[in-house]
């Protein structure tokens, strides 16, 4: 018998309204049934410091600095990491997780402003160097994932940010994407969610050797 395949990390990047919490929901199902254990995850939040944080950053009413809101963000995620992501894996989990360190990168620095070195030395400080084995960035036109975000629920402070605000964050992962080839693969987001799943397990084939 070929040896169990090792868990993985798997991150799902992409704008509002792209479509990450159907296609984990698929992907998680999808490991399930062909009897591997899986944990669905998102950020901010998934462990209870991070989640804690992510009352302060998403519902609270302080304006932060955007260095301590990238602090805050990467504080959340190394609690993430050690406290849920890692004894997960550790314990022959596959772990699959809505948002991480791109959309920080996405949102903060291309979005907001904020200086990518930032990024990348709290990038350092809080991960050491973990990162994601392979990670789905879905692609949407603004316009269709605007509508589908605000269709399911009350905007919160980043849904409230505009046009130009979400234009700068889709050209961001679309970025990253292009940077991080190994890692990364951009789908059309645009696509019926059967299509964006068939793409999704293509990619994963191809980078993890698990075929869904
Ligand atoms: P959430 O309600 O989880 O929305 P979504 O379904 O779009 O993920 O809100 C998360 C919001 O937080 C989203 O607007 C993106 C933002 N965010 C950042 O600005 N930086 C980050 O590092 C992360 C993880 C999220």
């Amino acid at each position: 018998m070929a040896p169990p395949l090792p868990a993985r990390f798997i991150t799902l990047e992409g704008g509002e309204g792209a479509g990450k919490t159907t296609l984990a929901r698929r992907l998680a199902d999808a490991l399930a049934s062909v009897g591997l254990p899986v944990l669905r995850t998102r950020e901010p939040g998934g462990s209870p410091g991070a989640e804690a944080l992510r009352g302060l950053m998403l519902h609270g009413r302080v304006a932060w600095d955007p260095v301590a809101e990238a602090m805050l963000m990467f504080a959340a995620r190394r609690e993430h990491v050690a406290r849920t992501i890692r004894p997960a894996l550790d314990a022959g989990i596959w772990v699959i997780c809505d948002r991480f360190a791109d959309s920080t990168l996405a949102y903060q620095c291309y979005g907001h402003g904020l200086d990518a070195a930032v990024w990348h030395k709290l990038a350092d400080v809080a991960l050491e160097g973990f990162a994601p084995d392979a990670t789905l960035v879905l692609d949407v036109p603004l316009e269709t994932g605007m509508a589908r975000a605000l269709a399911r629920a009350l905007p919160d402070r980043f849904e409230r940010l505009g046009h130009e605000f979400h234009g700068r964050v889709r050209d961001a992962f679309r970025a990253i994407a292009a940077d991080n080839p190994r890692r990364c693969v951009l789908l059309d987001a645009g696509q019926t969610p059967e299509a964006v799943f068939a793409g999704a397990t293509a990619a994963l084939r191809d980078r993890l050797g698990i075929t869904l």
